[in-house]
């Protein structure tokens, strides 16, 4: 941008002197070589004509604040902030405004406010000072930091369906589910279907839960939050409430967003331990959330997960909660091979029979192949570093690992037996004997 532009849009006003957009156009201009007196007499144009054109206000705003004349800027931004929303910038530019007019109290406010709708826009000058100044009381402390948390709680996963191997019914039930609501949202309405609820995974350790989760957010382009609650019952003890309902709050907004509950189970009612008083209230805070009553979850999507699905309060498995609960079982033949072929992929590989491989790790888990695949790769690696010769991985080094790996599911299937045998409520742990080939 130069004069050259500068007086193009001059002569250009001199024809059609009224066309807004244009001298707005030129303000712009004006205001970003510095020469804001010129600028300033443009929008004044503007606004002596129609005083409603909020672009120009705006523009002049930003003038005046460049002008260090703070409070005319306070002005005409409280104005239009009464009327309507402003915008996350310029909400941040009146924050500073009135930080700079001695108002640190307001500023809280609307830097509040602007946090609120785009947590990622923070400012470095409202943070200092907001934070230590006498008006900053501990709420805005404790926000920002919430949403700083937050933020560094959201992620855009890389990986999709395509990465993760076997589970297909689990696939197939978040699919339909989840994900096709998403897509299809108006036809889902068009047939009165509320979009809500969640999928709750239950298995062993190591079967692809989380992995999965991850990926259906990828797979929509969604962000990601994932929740550990043993986290949210740790870290915020007797705040834990407030602090859940910013979660969803920072998901709602980040709509499409798959908030992932790790470890579903710590919220589990029955179990006797020390914390059971407090998290009643913070299962009736996490069930409300769910519900959407009071606020909409609108393209939240919702998925836990835990190992010990016999601690999980009741109350998660009504409609339009958990309805869906999934057993996630240690991968059969295919799921391996896809499970090792994904595993595998990009590395230096030689001829692999996946048949054979499939066979000899009967039981493994997810986590066991990686790391069935983790010491070959060490293996090699060694051998490269010895001789000097890089050489790809064979199927005989993937079967030696093998024979150091052992499947880790087994204890939780002792325990999940137990559960499946002798507390088997309305065939809630049918899957499980299914899968042991236990019949009823
Ligand atoms: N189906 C799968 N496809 C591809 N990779 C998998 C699969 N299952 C597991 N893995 C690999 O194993 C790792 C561990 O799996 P993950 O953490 O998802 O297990 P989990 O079921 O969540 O276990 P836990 O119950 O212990 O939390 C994953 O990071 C992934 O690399
Ligand atoms: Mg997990």
């Amino acid at each position: 941008m130069n004069e050259e532009y500068i007086n193009g849009l001059r002569s250009a006003l001199l024809v059609s002197p009224d066309n807004n957009p244009l001298r707005l156009l030129l303000a712009d201009a004006l205001i970003q070589h510095s020469k804001l007196e010129e600028a300033e007499v443009e929008l004044k144009h503007i606004l002596n004509k129609d005083q409603q054109q909020e672009q120009a206000k705006l523009s002049l705003a930003k003038v005046y604040f460049l002008q260090t004349k703070y409070s005319m800027t306070i002005v005409i931004l409280e104005e239009i902030a009464e009327a309507k929303s402003l915008s996350a910038e310029y909400l941040i530019l009146l924050s500073k405004a009135l930080l700079r007019n001695n108002e640190a109290g307001k500023a809280i406010e609307y830097y509040k406010k602007s946090l609120q709708i785009n947590p990622s826009l923070t400012d470095e000058e409202l943070d200092l000072n907001l934070r230590n100044s006498s008006a900053g009381n501990s709420d805005v402390n404790q926000l920002i930091e919430d949403l700083e948390e937050g933020m560094k709680q959201i992620e855009k996963p890389s990986i999709d369906f395509s990465h993760v191997g076997g589970m297909k019914n689990v696939k197939e039930e978040i699919d339909i589910k989840i994900v096709q609501p998403l897509l299809n949202q108006e036809l889902f309405k068009k047939y009165g279907k509320k979009i809500g609820g969640g999928i709750l995974m239950y298995g062993p350790p190591g079967c692809g839960k989380t992995h999965l989760a991850r990926a259906t957010a990828g797979q929509i382009k969604a962000n990601f939050i994932s929740i550990g609650i043993h986290d949210v019952l740790n870290m915020w003890m007797g705040n834990s409430e407030k602090q859940l309902h910013e979660l969803f709050e920072l998901a709602r907004r980040q709509a499409p967003c798959v908030m992932f509950f790790d470890e579903i189970d710590a919220l589990g009612a029955s179990r006797s331990d020390m914390r059971t008083s407090s998290s009643k209230m913070l299962i009736n805070q996490f069930l409300n959330e769910l519900d959407g009553v009071q606020y909409s979850n609108d393209g939240v999507l919702i998925l836990a997960a835990t190992n010990a699905p016999w601690h999980l309060d009741n109350a998660f498995r009504r409609p339009g909660r958990f309805d869906r609960i999934i057993f996630v079982h240690p991968p059969d033949a295919e799921g391996r091979e896809n499970i090792l072929k994904i595993l595998l992929d990009g590395k230096p590989v030689g001829d692999i029979d996946y048949k054979t491989l499939a066979k000899k790790t009967e039981e493994f888990s997810g986590a066991d192949l990686m790391s069935v695949v983790d010491r070959a790769v060490e293996s090699k690696l060694r051998e490269a570093l010895k001789t000097g010769l890089p050489k790809p991985i064979e199927t005989k080094d993937l079967l030696n690992s093998a024979l150091d790996v052992k499947p880790s599911t087994k204890e939780w299937f002792t325990t999940a037996r137990n559960y499946a045998l002798y507390s088997n409520e309305s065939g809630l742990y049918d899957d499980i004997l299914a899968y042991l080939k236990i019949k009823k």
